[in-house]
């Protein structure tokens, strides 16, 4: 932990730790032209070869359970890679690490399906994060989104779309003619079990709703994902089979 100390960035609790940066990190990280921040990274291995491709960028890694993010944080200081943050953090109070339009993109990869109704309001894609992601974002900035979760991502494309994003790169299968891009922890263990991964981009525009325009979002009714396969079942299946 001592050695990673140099990556993370600590709240203080109160969340004052963040505010020198809110609005000003490009200034803090001097040599950075834009601003990339991953939500959920768990152990990291997505977060340091992207980060590790594009040194020009500042990338800040997201997450809320400290055990995986001291897993990232060593992979970060063993490859020498100096552009990334931690900050051990629910992604719902974003709007305290960042200012308005401040983010060039957010990465959600392989978030925590919730499949029933009653906790679809903690999808990181649900309405109430989306109006989230919309204030901290930049009019064209985007959200580059994977999941192996086929309800979840077809439900994500409706909020997407009622929320006024743009959508493009959208499909269901994305490693159809052999591995694209770089592949998550958990996409790497589900592209083995040959489980299809579904990819898209949305663009924030004009027309996406924010929480400080739009206020927050009624209740979600009618929620849940038909087939419910939640992570739960998918850890249990790499328990199995020793991965
Ligand atoms: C299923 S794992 C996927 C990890 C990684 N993105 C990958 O694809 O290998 C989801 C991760 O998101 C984190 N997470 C879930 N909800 C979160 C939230 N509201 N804020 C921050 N992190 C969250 C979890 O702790 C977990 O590490």
């Amino acid at each position: 932990m001592e050695r990673c100390a140099a990556f993370l960035i600590d709240g203080g609790g109160d969340n004052s730790g963040f505010e020198p940066l809110r609005g000003h990190w490009l200034e803090q990280f001097p040599g950075h032209e834009r601003l990339y921040v991953e939500l959920g990274c768990g152990k990291g291995t997505f977060t340091a070869k992207t980060a590790a491709a594009m040194p020009e960028t500042l990338y800040v890694a997201v997450e809320k359970v400290p055990d995986a993010m001291i897993l990232a944080m060593e992979k970060i200081e063993r490859r020498g890679i100096e552009n990334v943050r931690f900050i051990d953090i629910d992604a719902k109070l974003l709007t305290a690490l960042f200012a308005e339009g401040e983010v060039d993109r957010l990465y959600i990869n392989f978030c925590d399906p919730w499949p029933k109704s009653r906790d679809a309001k903690l999808r990181l894609t649900a309405p109430g994060f989306l109006r989230l992601y919309a204030d901290v974002l930049k009019q064209g900035g985007e959200i580059h989104f994977k999941t192996d979760n086929t309800p979840l991502f077809d439900w994500s494309v409706r909020q997407f779309m009622d929320e006024g994003w743009a959508l493009s790169e959208l499909t269901h299968d994305l490693h159809e003619n052999g591995p694209v891009g770089v592949m998550t922890d958990y996409e790497a263990r589900f592209y083995e079990q040959g489980l299809k991964i579904n990819r898209l981009v949305a663009t924030r525009t004009g027309e996406s709703r924010s929480l400080s325009r739009d206020g927050a979002v009624p209740r979600l009714r009618n929620a849940s994902l038909t087939d419910a396969r939640g992570y739960e079942e998918s850890q249990e299946a790499n328990r199995r089979n020793g991965t």
